[in-house]
């Protein structure tokens, strides 16, 4: 599952680094700022002098010491279907870890959700809840202001992806009447677009309580175009490796010779492929509806 960051693991690292500082440029956001050109910088060469993946990651290595107990179907006409955790296979959620396990990328959507179809150079959104979600995208200078602007139940919103004048990250807010704190996805474009989802702002800290966050007890993903990542969370699932949960994904200034090099959710994909994300992604609307791209 791993073969994709131990391709682009170096890069991808140095991305997640260079990430974490843009967003948390875009996250506080400048209300006050009007609107700016875009400006595209060039990449500079970022995989120089990371160390090898392999290096530390068995030393992180927790393992689950229970199992809670499948429910038992009472008839065989009942069949209990059980979420499937961050590896696809059925099985409980991550317990609270302040390390997460290397981040599990797989580049297709969970086969209990719907196939994700990107669309070039946008960003796209299916609100696949019953109720209505309130997108905000930070920072405002980066295309212009949206606002807590209603994305009704079932419907799609699209608009273009956006770049900063500064080359810093876009974040996208989701929040819902009774989910005031933002779902994010955040991403960046600049020679190919890189891109991760993060429950980090709305989750209770230091715990698996996820239930502040619009959509999870139904399922997320996102992705971009075909290939790419696809970060999945199910309904319900504390999903530490296929999203952000902790900041940093555990990276600290005392630990970053060890940290470093384990793989943090963050996808990237070729340049003008869009984002797709979907809120609700394992509900019984998401279930009814096929994406015409
Ligand atoms: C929305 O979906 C939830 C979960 O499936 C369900 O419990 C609730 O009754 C639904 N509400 C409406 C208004 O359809
Ligand atoms: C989970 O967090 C929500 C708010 O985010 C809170 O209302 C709820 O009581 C918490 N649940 C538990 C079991 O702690």
């Amino acid at each position: 599952m791993l073969n994709y960051f131990d391709e682009r693991g170096s890069l991808l690292l140095v991305m997640n680094v260079l990430l974490a500082a843009l967003l948390a440029q875009a996250v506080r956001g400048c209300a006050d700022i009007t609107v700016t050109e875009t400006v595209w910088v060039t990449a500079t060469n970022v995989a120089s002098g990371v160390s090898s993946l392999a290096s530390t990651s068995s030393s992180l290595v927790v393992v689950p010491t229970s199992t809670p107990p499948l429910p038992v179907t009472s008839s065989l006409s009942t069949t209990t279907v059980l979420p499937t955790s961050q590896t696809g296979g059925p099985g409980p959620s991550a317990t609270y870890n302040p390390l997460p396990l290397p981040a599990i990328a797989k580049t297709a959507s969970p086969h209990n959700f719907n196939a994700l179809v990107n669309r070039e150079g946008l960003t796209v959104i299916h609100n696949s809840c019953n109720y209505t979600l309130f997108l905000t995208v930070n920072p405002p200078q980066c295309g212009g202001i949206v606002h807590g602007h209603e994305i009704a139940a079932g419907e799609t919103y699209t608009e273009p992806i956006r770049s900063c004048p500064d080359d810093s990250g876009i974040s996208l807010q989701i929040t819902s009447k009774v989910h005031t704190k933002p779902i994010l996805v955040e991403y960046s474009e600049r020679n190919g677009i890189s891109y991760d989802l993060s429950f980090i702002d709305c989750l209770e800290k230091t715990t698996t309580n996820m239930s502040g966050c619009a959509g999870w007890d139904e399922g997320h993903q996102c992705g971009s175009a075909s290939g790419c990542p696809v970060f999945a969370c199910q309904p319900g699932e504390y999903c530490d490796r296929t999203s952000y949960t902790i900041p940093e994904y555990g990276l600290t200034e005392a630990n970053k010779d060890e940290r470093n090099p384990v793989p943090a959710p963050v996808g990237w994909c070729k340049a003008n492929s869009g984002i797709v994300w979907e809120i609700c992604a394992g509900s019984q609307m998401a279930m009814a509806r096929k994406y015409s791209g």
